[in-house]
């Protein structure tokens, strides 16, 4: 008999991410349609301190509903996703933007070429050993006085896979929520707004997040 290659776990944790929103991308959409999310009043406030017609970037864009269709009202948006489906979805609802199906990890992007990165929901799904690195280069994407608008995982440290999210394997991780103000400071971030907010999700009860807009003070 050959050798036998194989894996005692789903996939590496980016797989698992990507097939799990292949998989689940419509019934995502419905049931994130039902969180009382504090989306789009943040990212109204990033809005409000943009002009017309900034170069804006979003990592994890998802169907592209609400975030990039609100950006994409008044600015150049490209976004961002590792789930093909997710990315389908996107570019059916907002015809307007850019979308590049992409790992936000593996993204060269020119230093200083950016007026604001937005990650909402993204983090979450990023391996701890990677998430420093995409902060600090987020820090060099972004112009002088640009922003970041994004949302980290409030409670305690950890990675996860879940079996049966919504229907698909998914992984889950956070550094915790404290850790993240440092990092962001570190490359060059300023934050200007800060909060903790706890949303309703159907079938999984109260989960937080760590509300962070920051501006690069390079
Ligand atoms: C929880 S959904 C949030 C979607 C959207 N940002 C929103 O607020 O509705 C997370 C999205 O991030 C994408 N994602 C996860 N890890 C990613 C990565 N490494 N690179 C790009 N997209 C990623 C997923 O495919 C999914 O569409």
């Amino acid at each position: 008999m050959g050798e036998l290659v194989g894996r005692a776990v789903a996939g590496e944790p980016k797989e698992i991410v990507a097939r799990g929103y292949d998989a689940i991308a419509l019934r995502y959409a419905e049931w994130a349609g039902r969180i009382d999310s504090p989306t789009l009043e943040w990212v109204r406030d990033l809005d409000a301190r943009l002009a017309d017609g900034a170069d804006v970037l979003e990592l994890g864009c998802g169907r592209g509903v609400p975030t990039t269709r609100e950006l994409a009202r008044r600015h150049r948006v490209t976004g961002i996703d590792i789930s093909a489906v997710q990315i389908e979805l996107a570019r059916h609802h907002v015809p307007e933007a850019s979308f590049v199906h992409a790992d936000a990890t593996e993204l060269l992007v020119a230093e200083a070429s950016l007026d604001a990165v937005v990650a909402l929901f993204l983090f979450g799904h990023v391996p701890i050993d990677e998430q420093r690195d995409l902060i600090t280069r987020i820090g060099l994407w972004l112009r002088p006085g640009g922003h970041l608008l994004s949302t980290f995982g409030a409670g305690e440290p950890g990675e996860d896979v879940e079996e049966d999210w919504l229907g698909a394997p998914m992984f889950f991780a956070s550094l915790g929520g404290d850790a993240y103000g440092p990092i962001l400071r570190d490359a060059g971030l300023e934050t200007i707004r800060d909060e903790v907010v706890p949303q309703h999700e159907p079938g999984h009860g109260e989960v937080s997040f760590r509300w962070l807009l920051a501006r690069a003070d390079n």
